[in-house]
């Protein structure tokens, strides 16, 4: 053996590499276990991966961090999800988000050291069609330096929550119709608060539930092979709340909202089917005045029908039965005037549930006072509820109610004036 070792030196060489090889190996192995059992005793780890949709949000998150700004190493992404929050710059009508990319980042997170790493699945699991790895899965690796898990948790779902809020409320994006028959952001803000529209008893607990069941149920629905949408119609008086609950509505369920009269002479049936087909998954299409399609839109100014650049009620039909429509859609209707809709509208599958919105009741009385005047006796809430004539719409006591601002005692006083109010106006004769 040493005879072989001196006649070949170069053995030497490569046995001492070996050992070294096998040392560093353990060393780095024993390192690696190291730091595992030391993080195991100081910092939790918890793990999101790329099919749960929480991963948008610990993107979202990481967006937001002041240490993106500093991070040398970023992942440009494109954000289709329009349900934002992320810090987003948009290039040629790209929303491009920024991200901490593969590795491991430091940072604090409030006083609290957070490592997060993002690692990637090496083999992609299948081959598409192309030929072209299918998507990789991702995952992010989040340890929270901190002894309770507890903590690590309350500080990761804090994280998450103000991502998910932007910190002050989600904002809805609301789209209208552009001059050239798209969608364009009209506004970025906080919905409607839900408690602000009061609604007869129940029916605001009977609307959100279905909306929550219908969230719940795509699996339900892809099973049975049941396009994943819905379609709702608020009918009723005008000023009754049916725009403003549609609006508090998407805000709940966190979606942006898509808005566009029938009653908008621009419509037209070609553009409202690329309309429809372009909302964004996961938007609320409020389709308002949807009557106006079926009570003479088709018809020109000269009594003729026309052809083409009209909206007629197939048009119509066509546009909410659209191949290409989106799934996970929701489309609400409103009307004042649901005695005019066709019975092809208003059957499952395109209309799936109604309500009737109606002037206010005695207890939408009472609530929206109290909303005005918490502080004022309660019974107060009463008398004036009392005095409210049957028919009176919401939006008209909201009138009466802003002008008595900080005068609760004469809001209940001056009913009969609202008396005279309701009267001169005409919603309030129609709905009676
Ligand atoms: N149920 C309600 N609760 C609180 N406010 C209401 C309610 N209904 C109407 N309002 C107020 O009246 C105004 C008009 O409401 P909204 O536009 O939602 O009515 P609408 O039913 O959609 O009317 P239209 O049929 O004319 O479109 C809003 O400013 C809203 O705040
Ligand atoms: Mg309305």
């Amino acid at each position: 053996m040493l005879e072989m070792l001196e006649r070949h030196p170069w053995v030497w060489v490569g046995a001492i590499g070996l050992v070294t090889g096998a040392l560093l190996g353990a060393v780095q192995k024993g390192r690696a276990t190291l730091w595992r059992l030391a993080v195991g005793r100081v910092a939790t780890t918890i793990t999101v991966d790329s099919d749960d949709p929480l991963f948008h949000w610990v993107k979202v998150w990481l967006s937001r961090h002041p240490y993106t700004d500093r991070s040398r190493t970023l992942q440009a992404g494109t954000d289709t999800s329009q349900d934002g929050g992320g810090v987003i710059q948009t290039v040629g009508g790209i929303r491009v988000m920024f991200i901490p990319g593969l590795g491991t980042h430091w940072f604090r997170q409030g006083l609290t050291w957070v490592a997060v790493s993002k690692s990637q699945e090496q083999e992609a699991k299948a081959l598409s069609t192309n030929g072209r790895p299918a998507s990789r899965r991702e995952s992010y690796s989040i340890t929270v330096f901190t002894r309770t898990p507890a903590t690590a948790r309350k500080i990761l779902t804090d994280a998450l929550t103000d991502a998910l809020t932007g910190g002050e409320g989600r904002k809805t994006t609301f789209y209208g119709l552009s001059t050239w028959g798209s969608w364009m952001v009209a506004d970025q803000r906080r919905a409607r608060d839900a408690d602000s529209v009061v609604l007869a008893e129940g029916l605001w607990e009977d609307i959100r539930a279905d909306l929550t069941r219908f969230k719940a149920s795509e699996a339900k629905y892809r099973a049975l092979g049941v396009p994943y949408r819905r379609g709702y119609l608020f009918k009723g008086p005008p000023g009754s709340g049916k725009t403003s609950m549609a609006v508090a509505l998407a805000g709940l369920a966190g979606m942006d909202v898509c808005i566009l009269s029938l009653a908008d002479p621009a419509i037209t049936d070609a553009k409202l089917r690329t309309l429809m087909d372009g909302a964004s998954a996961g938007s609320m299409i409020l389709i308002e005045d949807v009557d106006a399609a079926v009570s003479g839109r088709n018809v020109n100014t000269n009594g003729n029908l026309t052809t083409g650049d009209s909206l007629t009620f197939s048009g119509v039909l066509n546009a909410l039965d659209g191949a290409a429509a989106k799934e996970g859609r929701v489309v609400v209707m409103t009307t004042n005037h649901p005695e005019r809709l066709d019975d092809a509208l208003v059957r499952p599958g395109r209309i799936d549930r109604q309500w009737y919105i109606g002037p206010a009741d005695h207890s939408q009385a009472v609530r929206l006072f109290r909303r005005f005047y918490p502080a004022a006796e309660s019974e107060w809430a009463s008398l004036f509820a009392d005095g409210v004539p049957p028919g009176t719409s919401m939006a008209t006591l909201q009138g009466y109610l802003l002008s008595r601002a900080d005068h609760a005692a004469l809001a209940v006083a001056e009913t009969d004036r609202l008396n005279a109010e309701a009267e001169s106006k005409p919603e309030a004769v129609e709905a009676a």
